[in-house]
């Protein structure tokens, strides 16, 4: 068996550990066997600088990839473009049984789409989310992943719901979030391993994390100026991890200053997987537009001030630990103050923790076979 994995963005690097980790698993059980998976990593180059990248594979503990596209930024379509005529060739010559993609980036889409074209059966990892939102790129991302994809492995049962509304019901299973499971087995290594608090001098439950970096904050000033401003407002300090795309469009927009001369807001690079762990359990609130990081204050039991209108993860809304406010300033700082619940409403909304396994045995059904 052949699996060929892609990434290309940040949260992708999150999403293959697991499924890594449960493919060497398998693997050693298999022991002196033939049936062994080969695994194939290919990064599409979306992702590039050190800490947007490399940094996962270097502290995860991840093998490098076996095929770098360089894609690099660029337009929507012309990044697309060059991902899918990249990833094209790299199949041609690895013929794998099946190509994984993972969430829903530009990487996502052109994987399933030369995967498809040359008739490699897609799985796709994160299938069936939607925002209902048309305008954001990863929306069409994940309806067309979903559409070319024959196994779609939904993290939530509103995510097989939605595909069961677009005639979506053959090949659909819900696994569960490998997100979870990633967080699950990195949190305490994170706790051992991050420096990051005593780095920049914060105590447990002092500060306010905050991440922002959708097109639909970072590409219209009038958002991007009313998160900052009342960033430089709220009480608390405030710790934000800038995105490149983020910081380039503050200078480009002129309002750098927003953010400068403010003892209160502390403006970091971006920062490791393992760190950003360690950042978002010990933050008194997180604020942010990033779908992942909504989850992973679910799990940590942090309250989450989602800076969109919507979100593909409406459990967290729905048991009263995220709040959907936009870019809305005065509704982020009311709920900065009043968002606080109860700490026994957390529904288990997004598996047991072991849904790489689940997928892997879905893949390979051999698999629960070696196991017994
Ligand atoms: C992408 C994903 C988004 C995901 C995010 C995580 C799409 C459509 N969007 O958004 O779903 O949440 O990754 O970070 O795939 N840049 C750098 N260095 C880098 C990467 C990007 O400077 O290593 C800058 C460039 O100016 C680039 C811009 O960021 O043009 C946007 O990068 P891109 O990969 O197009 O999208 P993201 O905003 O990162």
């Amino acid at each position: 068996m052949r699996i060929l994995n892609f990434v290309g963005a940040r949260p992708n690097f999150v999403k293959v550990l697991p499924i890594l980790q449960a493919i060497a698993a398998y693997n050693s059980e298999a022991g002196k066997s033939t049936d062994k998976i080969t695994e194939v990593l290919v990064h599409t180059g979306q992702h590039y600088d050190y800490q947007m990248s490399e940094i996962f594979f270097d502290q995860l503990g991840l093998k490098p990839p076996d095929y770098n596209l360089g894609v690099g930024s660029g337009p929507q379509g012309w990044q697309t473009a060059e991902m899918l005529a990249r990833a094209e060739r790299v199949l041609l010559d690895e013929r794998p049984d099946v190509a994984v993609v993972y969430g829903d980036t530009n990487s996502t889409l052109a994987g399933a789409l030369a995967a498809a074209k040359l008739l490699i059966p897609v799985a796709h990892i994160e299938a069936g989310l939607r925002s209902y939102n048309r305008k954001m790129p990863e929306e069409i991302n994940r309806i067309l992943t979903d559409r070319l994809s024959t196994y779609l492995f939904c993290p939530t049962s509103r995510a097989v719901e939605n595909l069961t509304r677009e005639g979506m019901t053959t090949g659909v299973h819900l696994v569960g979030d490998v997100m979870y499971d990633a967080l699950l087995r990195n949190i305490k290594i994170a706790q051992i391993k991050s420096r990051i608090l005593a780095k920049l001098a914060l105590k447990p439950k002092s500060y306010l994390l905050a991440s922002v970096h959708r097109a639909e904050n970072t590409d219209n000033p009038e958002n991007l100026e009313n998160i900052l401003t009342v960033f430089r407002q709220l009480e608390h300090p405030l710790v934000l991890p800038l995105h490149p795309r983020t910081r380039k469009r503050i200078v480009q927009l002129d309002l750098m200053a927003l953010l400068e001369n403010d003892s209160n807001l502390k403006i970091i690079d971006p920062v490791s997987y393992l760190d950003m762990l360690v950042l978002e359990k010990n933050a008194k609130k997180i604020l942010t537009d990033s779908g992942g990081i909504q989850k992973e204050a679910y799990w940590l039991k942090i309250p989450c001030i989602t800076l969109r209108r919507e979100t593909e993860w409406p459990e967290t809304v729905e048991a009263g630990w995220n709040r959907l406010v936009g870019a809305n300033k005065e509704k982020i700082a009311v709920s900065v103050n009043e968002l606080s619940p109860e700490p026994h409403t957390l529904p288990q909304a997004y598996g047991d923790g072991h849904s790489s396994e689940t997928i892997l045995e879905i893949l390979v059904p051999r698999s629960k076979e070696i196991e017994h």
